[in-house]
């Protein structure tokens, strides 16, 4: 390609000027709600990456975030859930969800290479809502060959046509005595009030 040319494309790729659908995704999302601060505990269960990549420019860059739920229903997160992740070169990265259920990784340091296997080691309750030792694994049988929001895909919208779900703890036999505490009021996050 022609150095003009390679001019002409950097300056339509610029930043804030030419991608209407990403523009589109991040205006969806909406305002940030009015009692929790942009943070680690904002937004659970949007998909993370869309805003804080390299076109969505929010800080902090991250390679991969998410959301940890109870089920597709309750709009319980679930904290304390690691989330494992495994690379194209065999290294082995760890995340693990906060009070509202949220996870990331920070583009920085040592990246993980696409395309990765994942699996979520979800902690374990017995009925009267003591936490237990064991976990419970759900693993993803295909692979996340490029998009680290998790949330482009496990997502609740029905516009959505390849939508998932959230990703969920709870086995669905389990969901009519679902085990997960409630978002504790020392958490500075809310949970999403309706599907998306
Ligand atoms: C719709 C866009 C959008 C989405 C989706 C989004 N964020 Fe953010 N986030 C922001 C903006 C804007 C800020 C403020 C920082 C800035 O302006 O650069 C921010 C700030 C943050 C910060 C930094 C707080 C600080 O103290 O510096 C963290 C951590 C964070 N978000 C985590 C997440 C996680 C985890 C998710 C997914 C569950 C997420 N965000 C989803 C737009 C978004
Ligand atoms: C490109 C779309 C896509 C992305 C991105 C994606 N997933 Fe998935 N995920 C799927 C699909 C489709 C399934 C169901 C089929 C399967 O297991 O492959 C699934 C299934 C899962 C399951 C198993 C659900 C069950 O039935 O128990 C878990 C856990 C999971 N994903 C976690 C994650 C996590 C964590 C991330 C982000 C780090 C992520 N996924 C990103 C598409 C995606």
């Amino acid at each position: 390609m022609k150095r003009a040319n390679l001019i002409s494309l950097a300056l339509a790729l610029g930043a804030g000027c030419g991608n209407p659908i990403a523009d589109d995704q991040i205006e969806f999302w909406g305002d940030e709600l009015p009692n929790v601060p942009a943070s680690e505990h904002h937004r659970p269960g949007q998909p993370c990456v869309l805003c804080h990549g390299v076109y969505g420019g929010a800080a902090p860059e991250m390679v991969l975030g998410g959301t940890i739920f109870a089920d597709q229903y309750s709009f319980t997160p679930v904290e304390g859930a690691e989330v494992v992740v495994y690379d194209a070169v065999g290294d082995v990265y760890t995340m693990t969800s906060n009070c509202i259920g949220n996870f990331f990784m920070e583009k920085e340091g040592n990246l993980p290479q696409f395309p990765l296997a994942v699996e979520v080691r979800c902690p374990t309750y017995d009925s009267a809502g003591n936490k237990l030792e064991s976990t419970k694994i759900r693993s993803m049988n295909s692979w996340i060959s490029r998009d680290g929001s998790c949330a482009t895909c496990h997502s609740l919208r029905g516009t959505q046509v390849d939508s998932t779900g959230w990703i969920f703890c709870n086995d669905p036999t389990e969901i009519q005595s679902n085990p997960y505490p409630a978002v504790p009021s020392s958490c500075p996050g809310e949970p999403p009030k309706e599907a998306q």
